[in-house]
């Protein structure tokens, strides 16, 4: 019997990196695993057409209507959702001061990291709920918790994704639901390759043990976040950051 045998994980941002890194983890330890992405053409390099137990889905997953359409969709196709895991995020621009940030920047870095993982959480807990069991992962990261210079847009927006997490723990506590972060510092994805090689710098100085984390190494503890074991933890945000970050 394999951990997640019977299950049903929706994945957001599935077509690269951390996102895709999850979902194969999942898909191996037994889930059906819905992925969405905008990136269609990735999702179906990746996983091809769909095989019985993969539902890719092209979404932009900042349109909130979409979101709660596709979420039903998965529950058309597979019968439930017992876990998400949110992990489409961009970094807006970054390596400039919080004078030079532009408010139309700062919107859509906080629409796409933190707006969107709003919607999808708002439309599968009412199934959650239903089903008095569920598993909520929302990939912030060390630059929610410390503030990165240079990235206040998606520093901000990760504070907001942890802040929102400390709500829906509680708020969901007593009904089989668990909603919890994941901070990770640098992890070696497409994301991190797009910044500025001196924003990367600035980001592993900081951490103890001096390299990149790898998807191997996120994907094994996002999994352990949203398996029935971890059934006493809620509303909390876990480290990846490699001894950067000890609270
Ligand atoms: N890589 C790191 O070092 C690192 C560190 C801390 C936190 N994180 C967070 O982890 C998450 C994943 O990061 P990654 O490095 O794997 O990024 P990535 O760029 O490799 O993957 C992000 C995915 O999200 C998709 N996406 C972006 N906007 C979308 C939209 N509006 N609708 C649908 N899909 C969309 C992209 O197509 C892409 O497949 C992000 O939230 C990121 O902020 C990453």
């Amino acid at each position: 019997m394999q951990e997640f045998s019977g299950q049903v994980a929706v994945v957001t941002g599935a077509a690269s990196g951390i996102g895709l890194a999850i979902a194969h983890k999942l898909l191996a330890e037994g889930a059906n695993v819905a992925l969405l992405d905008f990136n269609t053409e990735g999702l179906t390099g990746e996983f091809g057409q769909g095989a019985d137990n993969v539902l890719p889905i092209g979404i932009d997953i900042t349109d909130e209507n979409r979101v709660s359409e596709v979420m039903q969709q998965v529950v058309a196709h597979f019968g439930r959702i017992d876990i998400l895991v949110n992990c489409v995020g961009i970094t807006g621009a970054t390596n400039i001061k919080s004078h030079e940030v532009s408010s139309e920047n700062l919107q859509k870095v906080f629409m796409v990291n933190f707006m969107s993982s709003f919607f999808t959480a708002k439309a599968v807990l009412p199934i959650m709920l239903a089903q008095h069991y569920g598993r909520i992962l929302h990939i912030a990261s060390i630059a929610g918790k410390e503030g990165n210079a240079g990235m206040l847009a998606y520093s901000a927006s990760k504070a907001a994704v942890i802040g929102m997490t400390k709500v829906q723990g509680k708020e969901y506590a007593e009904t089989g639901i668990t909603v919890n972060a994941l901070a990770p510092a640098v992890i070696r994805t497409p994301l991190v390759d797009a910044m500025p090689e001196a924003q990367v710098t600035y980001m592993t100085d900081k951490i103890p043990m001096k390299r990149c984390g790898t998807l191997d190494e996120a994907a094994n503890l996002a999994a352990y976040i949203v398996s029935p074991k971890n059934s006493f933890t809620t509303g909390f945000t876990f480290d990846l950051s490699g001894g950067r970050a000890t609270y």
